[in-house]
């Protein structure tokens, strides 16, 4: 009796002492394994003349369990001291304020791209993107642009080199709008498509107003029963959304694209009283975007069937949108890298664009 006092004890001190989870596995092999101790001493008991082995057998058995309940509330315990542990060392303040001195700012171009994003992803359109060095085909001949058409022209479009004495169309360009981003979607995959595309594009042109490198958003949507109807509900909703004037006017002017057909720009309405640009009021209008019915033939050259499917297209300049929204005066200013500049025009980086209030 007394050896299995003192083995208890032994066992006891040795599980509250255990400092881990791993430590406390050891232990249990140790005693209740199958070469452990306790299971040696239940194994000796067949060996013990019968009137011994009644007493003994109950005392080993008493003894296994002890360590058995001891085994358990050690382990109980040390899993709720690591699992404490944890949430010490993980712990995030999710109401701490934005540091108020902290430098860096959301350039006006991304943050506009964002709430572009937000608005769009409301009515259901997902982000695509495509290269910024394109081929002829995507960026002109799919989309229906004559030979002849001035973007084709050398001073309009950067062409790249292009193995010596290959036909023109052979060389590469730097995509001088969004709209190369319709063919390969339509090419990748099936209607029903609700896109947009926010990305780079570059014109041979630099003054005031124009820029090399500038940015557009393209949209593109095709389905069965897309009508022109849907491309104005779309375009005003966008208008209204961004410059979060819920009245603002909004006007489809008829004009020409060569991958749209019929094709429309959109005017938003403005005054010019005093010299200053006041937009939603008054009797100006202002042009901020190109759209139209994509045109059958672009569709047949991505091989979707005009007769089954319709849709429409859109383009926008995103300084633009951005000078005017956010009273930027010159275009120059976005790519100069100033910083005063950017602390004035810039986002803190918690101004997470919202559909309720706009940017703010
Ligand atoms: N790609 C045209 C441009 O750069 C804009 C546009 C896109 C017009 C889609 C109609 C449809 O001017």
């Amino acid at each position: 009796m007394e050896s299995l006092q003192s083995e208890r004890e032994e066992w006891l001190r040795q599980i509250e002492a255990a400092a881990g989870l791993d430590a406390l596995e050891q232990i249990r092999v140790a005693a209740l394994g199958r070469n452990g101790q306790v299971t040696g001493l239940l194994k000796g008991l067949g060996s013990l003349p019968p009137e011994e082995r009644k007493s003994r057998g109950a005392a080993v058995n008493r003894l296994k369990e002890e360590i058995e309940a001891a085994l358990g509330a050690a382990k109980d315990r040390l899993e709720r001291a690591a699992l404490d542990q944890r949430l010490a060392q993980e712990r995030i303040d999710v109401t701490l304020p934005v540091k108020a001195e902290s430098d860096g700012r959301i350039h006006p171009i991304s943050q506009t791209i964002d709430e572009l994003i937000a608005i769009f992803g409301e009515m259901g359109f997902t982000v695509a993107e495509g290269p910024h060095i394109e081929d002829d085909f995507y960026n002109f001949t799919a989309l229906n642009i004559p030979p002849e058409h001035p973007a084709r022209q050398e001073q309009d479009t950067f062409y790249l080199m292009g193995p010596e004495g290959s036909r023109p169309e052979a060389r590469k360009v730097l995509r001088t709008h969004t709209s190369p981003v319709q063919i390969r979607t339509m090419q990748a995959q099936k209607p029903p498509i609700r896109i947009i595309v926010p990305g780079r594009t570059f014109r041979s042109d630099h003054d005031a107003t124009h820029s090399p490198m500038f940015h557009q958003v393209e949209g593109l949507v095709i389905d069965k029963h897309i009508h022109m109807g849907h491309l104005k509900g779309c375009l005003i909703e966008l208008c209204r959304a961004f410059f979060d004037i819920d009245d603002l006017p909004v006007r489809f002017r008829p004009s020409y694209f060569p991958f749209t057909e019929p094709s429309a720009e959109v005017d938003i309405g403005c005054s010019r009283e005093g010299g200053g640009l006041k937009i939603g009021a008054g009797a100006d209008w202002l042009e901020i975007l190109g759209s139209g019915m994509v045109h059958p033939k672009v569709l047949a050259n991505c091989g979707v069937d005009p007769a089954e499917y319709q849709g429409f297209a859109f383009g926008m300049g995103i300084e633009r949108i951005a000078m005017l929204k956010y009273g930027i005066p010159d275009l120059r200013t976005f790519y100069e890298s100033d910083l005063r500049w950017l602390r004035h025009y810039g986002f803190a980086a918690l101004d997470q664009p919202s559909l309720i209030t706009g940017a703010r």
